[in-house]
């Protein structure tokens, strides 16, 4: 499992039409797509991806920007995936992303930050299995 991460291209970056290039980047910084799907969360399951962060200031917000259109969600397979996907997409807040990565080109806040990407290896294997069942998996 430490070969693989999930993502999901948010709610913004679909608006604004940047689904193709973010894919194309990612694609182009070696990453194979193992499951793909395009696909709109409830607020309630937005709720529920997003627990961890419940107690956060930012959670109601969150859940409603995440269910506000639809998104694209992603596992993706590469060596040392989590780390080197968290390095591709950039810092959280967009403004302190580095020059080059996925929220530095494609986001406009914090909130609204273009892509997910998995912190952990365990986290990308609990977020992959909330979106994909066995057989969606290739
Ligand atoms: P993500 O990497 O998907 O994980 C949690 C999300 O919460 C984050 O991206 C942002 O979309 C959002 N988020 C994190 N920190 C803040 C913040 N300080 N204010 C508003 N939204 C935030």
């Amino acid at each position: 499992i430490s070969n693989k991460t999930f993502t999901m291209i948010k709610p913004d970056a679909v608006k604004a039409g940047h689904l193709g290039a973010i894919l194309h980047d990612i694609i182009q910084a070696g990453f194979k797509v193992t499951a793909l799907k395009f696909t709109r969360l409830s607020p309630e399951l937005a709720g529920k991806f997003y627990d961890i962060h419940r107690e956060r200031p930012f959670y109601q917000d969150l859940v409603t920007f995440m269910s506000s259109g639809p998104i694209l969600a992603a596992i993706l397979e590469k060596d040392n995936a989590v780390e080197d996907f968290r390095k591709l997409i950039g810092a959280t807040d967009p403004q302190k992303a580095e020059e080059g990565t996925i929220r530095r080109k494609y986001a406009a806040s914090i909130q609204e930050n273009a892509v997910h990407g998995s912190d952990s290896n365990e986290n990308g294997q609990i977020e992959g299995s909330f979106f994909f069942s066995e057989f969606e998996k290739v």
